[in-house]
């Protein structure tokens, strides 16, 4: 099998914990067990609980908290995994046989621009257009999205423009999945982290072609636990619980406690409510950095999620000035070509504002040295 590197994985996954400052990040500062206490999870009953297997689609109680999150589901529609990234994976596991095609938007989270490929699947893509509020351009996307398509991946809110479909844009993707016999796997891990403005709806009882992915890494904040899942077609689902079983089995036990704690209404809200609070108190610090550089750069704000994405008006490719910021000032970035689009970067801007503020002094500094075109 030939995967071809997950770039930004690798990137993060080396110099992560190296460098002196993060800002590869995309989700909000997690939160704390301390925290997760204080909403109710019982540390004093973890204590005692044998740490065998748990369920391995995610305990009763759990999938009836997600199910209640999505309207006409069942549990059987519901399968928990390792974090969203795990669930695109079975998706992908279960769906694509060698030869066929998946479609996907860009830029984009792109695990599933690697995985396909792995499977002997080709891969089209379509772009989103920043001139059009990052809606896709409609020509590409009808020819990407063919009769021939198996899977098509989006993610909504998107990872990393922070934008967010109009319901128009929704309904024409899911028509046209629908005459194309294609499955939607639309991943929502950035649902709730909206900065203001009503919530995304989810693409979840639009179709029957529809499977959604979503977890606790982003809107929720509480990434370390790895629990992520999907709710889809009954039979999609109970095929990618079979490919589970080789995989991983199933989630672990002190997560899936965890994450019953997590989804639970009112914790739900208050998580959502928090991540809101941070984004919107540090907006206008990367707001009011990235118009001090002129003509330089141009700033995109974001609608959700903790990232925004700066073009740069310089011919220098994005991952030699990342690779600049990184070793002058050992201050992380994403490259806009880690996510498909060229000439930007993607900056996260989810931590404490003092940490933020120092993350962007530094990658100012090297900006400041770059020529301008
Ligand atoms: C769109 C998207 N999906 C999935 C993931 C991975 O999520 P998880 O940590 O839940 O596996 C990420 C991480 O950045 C992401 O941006």
């Amino acid at each position: 099998m030939r995967i071809p590197n997950f770039q930004m994985e690798r990137m993060q996954s080396t110099w992560e914990n190296l460098v002196e400052f993060d800002m590869s990040e995309s989700g909000v500062r997690p939160m704390t067990l301390r925290g997760l206490v204080e909403m109710g999870l019982g540390l004093d009953n973890a204590l005692d609980m044998p740490l065998g297997y748990s369920q391995s689609n995610g305990t009763l109680p759990l999938r009836e908290r997600l199910a209640a999150i999505y309207p006409g589901s069942t549990v059987d529609h519901i399968e928990v995994t390792n974090g969203t990234s795990e669930a695109n994976y079975l998706v992908a596991l279960s769906l694509l046989e060698p030869g066929d095609e998946m479609a996907m938007e860009i830029p984009n989270y792109m695990q599933l621009w690697g995985v396909p490929q792995s499977l002997q699947a080709s891969v089209r893509t379509f772009r989103l257009r920043p001139e059009c509020n990052w809606e896709p351009d409609w020509d590409e996307f009808e020819r990407a999205v063919n009769p021939r398509t198996r899977l098509l991946y989006l993610s909504n809110p998107n990872n990393p423009s922070g934008a967010v479909l109009s319901d128009e844009a929704m309904r024409r993707i899911v028509r046209r999945c629908e005459e194309t016999n294609t499955t939607l796997l639309a991943d929502e891990v950035y649902l709730g982290a909206e900065l203001e403005g009503e919530r995304t709806k989810s693409f979840w009882g639009m179709s029957e072609k529809v499977v959604v992915t979503s977890g606790l890494s982003k809107a929720y904040g509480i990434p370390g636990v790895r629990i992520g899942w999907m709710i889809g077609p009954r039979s999609l689902v109970a095929t990618c619980w079979s490919q589970h079983d080789y995989l991983t089995i199933g989630p672990n036990k002190l997560s899936d406690m965890v994450a019953r704690v997590a989804v639970a209404p009112a914790n739900r809200e208050k998580l959502y409510a928090r991540t809101r609070a941070i984004l919107s108190d540090n907006l206008p610090i990367i707001a009011g950095w990235a118009a001090g550089f002129g003509d330089l750069l141009e700033f995109n704000q974001p609608r959700a999620g903790a990232m925004t994405l700066v073009r740069y008006r310089s011919s220098i490719p994005s991952i030699d000035l990342c690779e600049r910021i990184r070793t002058e000032q050992s201050t992380l970035v994403v490259p806009g070509s880690h996510v498909g689009l060229e000439g930007y970067l993607r900056i996260w801007y989810g931590g404490r504002p003092e940490y933020i503020t120092e993350g962007l002094r530094r990658i100012g500094v090297v900006l400041r040295g770059v020529r301008s075109t």
